[in-house]
């Protein structure tokens, strides 16, 4: 594992940024794993200035999305999907027909599942994939308890995940109770993985995702178990970690 401690949410995001687009530029045809949310934010915002700046194109880029929310279809406001159009998709030139996010309001949930994670290693699997982190250790939606060996899946949201996303939502009652993810498993087979983190509510999961025991209680200590994950942070984000871990920017775990 490899990790960055960037002075802010601004270095953080520059750094995942640039490091993506470099993948980018080498692999036309890349497959990236997207993430919705706050922290990923910035990131995009800097994909989205390099297109418009002409110096970087998504033609040939394919992408997944983690998840999206149960009973949500595509066009509703507070859907992954909106987000991911507003935020990203409708300001670069990524094709609209390489763009996936599981749907919310499918019917027979186990068969759309089953065909997303079909769909991923039609193309040849994930390249990159871009995570965030929960303030209970989670990525994508996968909560602790959950198992490693789970795939794109149905899942039911812990109240602190709710209340923490509420902030999107009119009122609390209208978050959704569960959601589809990318599973553990589907997550951990991606080639390369970037987590990004920023602020002090960060700091704990952080820290445990790092340095304590792989378990499910803490689905991010995971990915100690990945050949080629990379933590970007900012110093915030990495406040509880170690001082040798944090002076050196960049540790090999
Ligand atoms: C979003 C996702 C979640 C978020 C996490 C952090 O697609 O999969 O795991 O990355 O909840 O959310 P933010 O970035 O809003 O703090």
């Amino acid at each position: 594992m490899e990790i960055f401690v960037e002075k802010d949410y601004e270095g953080m995001s520059l750094r995942a940024a640039q490091m993506v687009a470099i993948e980018i530029k080498r692999k036309r045809q890349i497959v990236l794993g997207l993430a919705s949310g706050n922290t990923p934010l910035g990131l995009y915002k800097y994909w989205i200035r390099m297109v418009q700046q002409g110096n970087l194109s998504f033609k040939g880029v394919t992408s997944f999305n983690l998840d999206e929310y149960l009973g949500l279809a595509p066009q509703h406001p507070q859907s992954y999907w909106t987000y991911m159009q507003e935020n990203l998709f409708c300001q670069i030139d990524i094709e609209p027909e390489h763009v996936h996010i599981p749907h919310g309001d499918v019917e027979d949930v186990a068969a759309h599942c089953l065909a997303y994670e079909q769909l991923i290693r039609q193309v040849g699997g994930i390249d990159i994939q871009i995570l965030g982190i929960g303030q209970n250790g989670h990525i994508g939606f996968n909560e602790p308890g959950g198992r490693f060996g789970n795939s794109t899946h149905l899942v039911e949201l812990t109240e602190g995940t709710r209340q923490v996303n509420s902030r999107y939502f009119l009122q609390g009652e209208d978050v959704p109770t569960h959601a589809i993810t990318m599973g553990l498993k589907s997550i951990m087979n991606a080639k390369q993985i970037v987590l990004l983190a920023a602020g002090e509510n960060k700091s704990d999961a952080v820290y445990k995702a790092i340095m304590e025991e792989v378990s499910s209680e803490l689905p991010a200590s995971v990915l100690q178990l990945h050949p080629n994950c990379v933590f970007i942070l900012d110093e915030e984000a990495a406040s509880r970690l170690p001082a040798s871990v944090q002076g050196k920017r960049e540790v090999a775990r």
